[in-house]
């Protein structure tokens, strides 16, 4: 496969959908970005990186953190039990509710339904500050790792205006905590919650990063993350949950796992194959990425590469 002529085609074809959607605009840091960005990288699982447009620009990561997030969960668990201990905290079935929603939490006493709306991150940070006594700090270190970017860093102004406009996350945590469902003090989650938002990375970091998810668990270096079962159920939830309620169209138009985050990135998982990373401001309702999608799907289109 050429996957730069390949990545020239879709980039192509994407275009005319850059500059559609809105740029996230509930706090100044993130309304700032230009709208014209658009960026894809694809990292295939021997290690060879292409990329085309704004590739290597950094962007706010936002929710694909939480992919991150849970992978170390599992992969810091006693044991590797990780499927244990998590999934009885959060649940793993699409919400179709939108990622900050508060509404389910009540009647399915306080787990939320999977790991990737706005509820089950929290959890998950919160796990992840029990294992390693610095969630943010452990997640900046695992990344900067599996991107090869030692340069990679905290946004201080995305963090501190999440917290400033952090009323609903807040919400959110203190609701779970009702029902013993968080392991350490609100404040202290919601704040590596943001912290882990506001990492700066770009599509050839994010791409190079996922890349685990696409080798079975295996980092570049041939060590094992995760067990190959574990990369399977992170992929299963990302296909099932990872673009919020819009999971189920994402599926239907580009056949992948795939994250999104407000930030305007998507990844996608190709097993066996590669891991891919897009990047374009404008969002749809859903708060994915109207480019990014439509450049998904050209590529699953043209390589026929969908897990389908
Ligand atoms: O929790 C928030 O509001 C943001 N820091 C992250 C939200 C996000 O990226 C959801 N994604 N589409």
């Amino acid at each position: 496969m050429d996957y730069q002529a390949v990545l020239e085609e879709v980039a192509a074809y994407a275009r005319p959908f850059v500059r559609q959607g809105q740029v996230a605009d509930y706090i100044p840091a993130l309304e700032r970005v230009s709208a014209d960005r658009f960026g894809i990288a694809v990292a295939d699982i021997h290690g060879a990186v292409y990329g085309v447009g704004d590739w290597e620009v950094p962007f706010s990561v936002q929710s694909i953190s939480k992919t991150f997030s849970l992978a170390l969960v599992m992969a810091q668990s006693p044991g590797n039990q990780g499927d244990g201990d998590i999934w009885k905290r959060v649940g793993r079935e699409p919400s179709g509710t939108p990622f900050n929603s508060l509404v389910q939490l009540e009647a399915e006493n306080g787990i939320p339904r999977n790991p990737f709306i706005n509820a089950g991150a929290l959890v998950v940070t919160d796990r992840l500050q029990t294992l390693t006594g610095d969630a943010s700090t452990s997640m900046l270190h695992f990344l900067r790792e599996e991107s090869g970017n030692p340069d990679l860093a905290f946004d201080q102004a995305v963090a501190d205006s999440e917290a400033e406009h952090g009323d609903r996350n807040a919400a959110l945590a203190h609701f779970m905590a009702s029902f013993g469902n968080l392991e350490n003090p609100v404040p202290s989650v919601i704040e590596h919650y943001f912290w882990q938002c506001s990492i700066e990375m770009s599509c050839r970091d994010l791409a190079v990063a996922g890349g685990f998810l696409a080798r079975h668990g295996l980092r570049a270096d041939g060590s094992r993350l995760l067990e190959a079962r574990e990369a399977k159920r992170i992929n299963a939830v990302m296909l099932t949950c990872g673009t919020y309620d819009a999971a189920g169209e994402f599926a239907y138009r580009v056949g992948l796992p795939a994250k999104s985050g407000v930030g305007g990135g998507i990844i996608a998982v190709i097993p066996g194959r590669c891991t891919l990373c897009v990047w374009s401001p404008g969002l749809d309702a859903r708060g994915n990425s109207v480019a990014g999608a439509a450049a998904l799907d050209h590529f699953t289109t043209l390589t026929g590469w969908s897990v389908f």
